[in-house]
């Protein structure tokens, strides 16, 4: 019995499908909204060398390793882990908090999502009377109470909607022409931002390292936006190996998405901080970085309302795809472990991320803010737990699955796919699988989480 998925489809059966739909995966909140407010919260440029450090020797291995265990087995995350060594089910863990991770980044990741939709509308409605977007917008709509939980709401019933479809073509196709129209406004962005009077400041605090700023919490902060970033460590790339062609190579394939989504966050970046150096407001300005810098370029701009609608409208289709692809973790499992269809593993999978959810939306609001875990409000809480913890946990699990575990023959074959002979790089990522990302993760693990002293 097969369940249909949102990819399993003829287009994955091209090279540049295969392209395509990992970077749909990967692109979304944390290019135009996380990457920023981490930037910004963590002293600039050094935050984002480490990022690109962590992306380079850490994530694109591991993209590399989920692509050849899923193509490799050609099922989902939970029974590929399983199996992928032999006697050995406890591997199955992965899978497992992967399903954990997807609902707790859902919840988070659904209330600013949500923010987002709002402000299609907020804009435009400011446009129509000829007002502009404060911070005090922000600040109302997301400590607010109801509001920000019935956006929330609507997110999560219209990616439930699509998951239940099955995901036609043509969600995909949307996704797919409106992402580089979503490019085009946000260079629009970057040139009018870029041009402003004191914009310099900006593009210094994003690309002139100060490496006073290196702590051990900044360093899995960028750890984990690279796990974040490129939908690792958690099942979803292992998920979307099972749908990769044998003919696509897996190294050139990864260095491709990995440098495209970069790209988008660069982008986002040159967009955001040219603009808050320029306009005096404070690039350490946290989750509402986005909410609050972007409507300030726009408003410099003719028809600067429309823009701003246009702008979150096309970044509101970008994150419909990432959501999609993290609500297909827990329903993909629901549908072959409780025999469940799609619709209705799609209704308990939203309603399972609303009840994480909507404590996380209240607890930037009057109700729940002073309710601390682990001294962190619950918002806060699941992003640290997923990013940090679970993401970076998963990804040093399959490192050593795919490094150590995995017989090199199957590696071996699954990069060699397509190319006849061995590649010089292949190698290269193997010792990078099998020994510099395991450690890496383990030492900035240890020291970010305060066990190795600091
Ligand atoms: N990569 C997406 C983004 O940057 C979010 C995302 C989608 C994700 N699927 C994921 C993150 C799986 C972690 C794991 O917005």
């Amino acid at each position: 019995m097969s369940t249909p998925t949102p990819v399993k489809r003829e287009a994955f059966g091209s090279t540049l499908g295969a392209f395509a739909a990992t970077l749909g995966s990967a692109v979304g909140l944390g290019n135009i909204w996380k990457f920023p407010y981490l930037t910004g919260s963590n002293g600039g440029a050094a935050f984002v060398l480490t990022y690109l450090l962590a992306v380079a020797l850490v994530a694109l291995p591991v993209m590399v390793v989920e692509h050849a265990i899923g193509r490799h087995l050609r099922t989902d995350a939970v029974h590929a882990y399983a199996r992928i060594v032999p006697r050995q089910p406890f591997w199955a863990a992965v899978g497992w908090a992967g399903l954990a991770a997807s609902l707790l980044i859902m919840a988070f990741y659904t209330d600013v999502a949500g923010w987002v939709l709002a402000y299609v509308f907020k804009s435009l409605g400011a446009f129509a009377s000829g007002a502009t977007l404060t911070p005090a917008t922000f600040q109302a709509l997301s400590g607010g109470t109801w509001e920000p939980v019935l956006w929330q709401l609507a997110v999560l019933a219209v990616t439930a909607g699509v998951v239940a479809a099955g995901v036609s073509g043509g969600i995909e196709k949307v996704t797919k022409t409106l992402m580089p129209l979503l490019l085009v406004l946000l260079l629009a962005c970057n040139v009018r931002a870029l041009t402003l009077p004191g914009a310099a400041a900006g593009v210094a605090y994003l690309f002139a390292p100060d490496f006073s700023k290196l702590s051990g919490a900044m360093l899995l902060s960028a750890l984990g936006l690279a796990f974040f970033k490129l939908s690792l460590g958690m099942g979803t790339m292992t998920t979307y190996g099972a749908y990769l062609p044998e003919r696509t190579h897996l190294v050139p394939n990864a260095v491709r998405v990995a440098l495209a989504d970069t790209l988008v966050s660069l982008l986002a970046g040159l967009a955001i901080f040219p603009a808050v150096f320029a306009l005096g407001d404070t690039p350490a300005g946290g989750a509402g970085l986005l909410f609050i810098t972007l409507p300030r370029v726009f408003a410099q701009m003719p028809a600067g309302g429309l823009f701003t609608a246009l702008f979150f409208l096309l970044a509101a289709a970008a994150t419909l795809g990432a959501m999609v692809s993290l609500m297909e973790v827990p329903v993909a499992w629901l549908t072959r472990t409780a025999r469940l269809r799609r619709p209705a593993a799609a209704a308990l999978a939203a309603l399972l991320m609303a009840a994480l959810g909507i404590p996380a939306t209240l607890s930037r609001g009057p109700l729940l803010s002073n309710v601390r875990v682990l001294d962190r409000d619950f918002f806060t809480l699941f992003d640290f737990l997923s990013s940090n913890v679970l993401l970076p946990l998963g990804g040093l699990a399959i490192t050593v699955v795919g490094g150590w575990l995995v017989p090199r023959a199957v590696f071996r074959d699954e990069l060699g796919k397509g190319h006849g002979e061995p590649a010089w790089h292949d190698g290269l990522v193997h010792a990078l699988v099998r020994y510099v990302a395991p450690l890496l993760i383990l030492l900035i693990l240890l020291h970010g989480l305060g066990l190795l002293g600091g």
